[in-house]
């Protein structure tokens, strides 16, 4: 009796143990660089935009580019940038999807080209 009470107890810690502390305004996992992405990322949309999000450094940097580029992001400080990049591509990659992988643009109406997924021109 004692033993799997001592058992059920030890799972449970390990549970808790597996799933990474989250900010609970925002959503975020709360880890090294976190501050940035709730610093900068929160602002026109839900930080849950961000967290369903799955991606690689390149990917994080071309989706803020992206934003840069047509929905008026402000410019990071590089520090922070460089931050805030590495902590999306460790705690949102895409070897943990939340969701179903991006289509491929093969597969996409013609308008879409203008998502950050998309290929973009050099
Ligand atoms: C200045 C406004 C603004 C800020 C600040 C902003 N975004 Fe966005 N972001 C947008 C807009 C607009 C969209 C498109 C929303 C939509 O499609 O409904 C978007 C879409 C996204 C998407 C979805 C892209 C897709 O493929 O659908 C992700 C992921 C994202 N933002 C991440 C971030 C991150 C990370 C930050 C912090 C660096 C951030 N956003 C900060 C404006 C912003």
């Amino acid at each position: 009796m004692r033993s799997a009470t001592t058992l059920v107890l030890l799972a449970l810690c390990t549970c808790a143990q597996a799933a990474p502390d989250t900010d609970p305004r925002s959503g975020l996992i709360i880890d090294e660089g976190w501050v940035y992405a709730n610093a900068h990322c929160g602002a026109c949309h839900s930080y849950a935009l961000v967290t369903a999000q799955r991606g690689d450094a390149d990917f994080w940097l071309n989706t803020i580019r992206w934003m840069q580029r047509t929905q008026k992001l402000w410019e990071i400080p590089q520090d922070q940038e460089t931050a805030l990049i590495a902590y999306l591509a460790r705690n949102y990659n895409e070897d943990d999807w939340g969701r179903r992988p991006l289509l491929p643009p093969s597969l996409l109406p013609s308008h879409a080209s203008e998502s950050p997924s998309a290929p973009q021109p050099e």
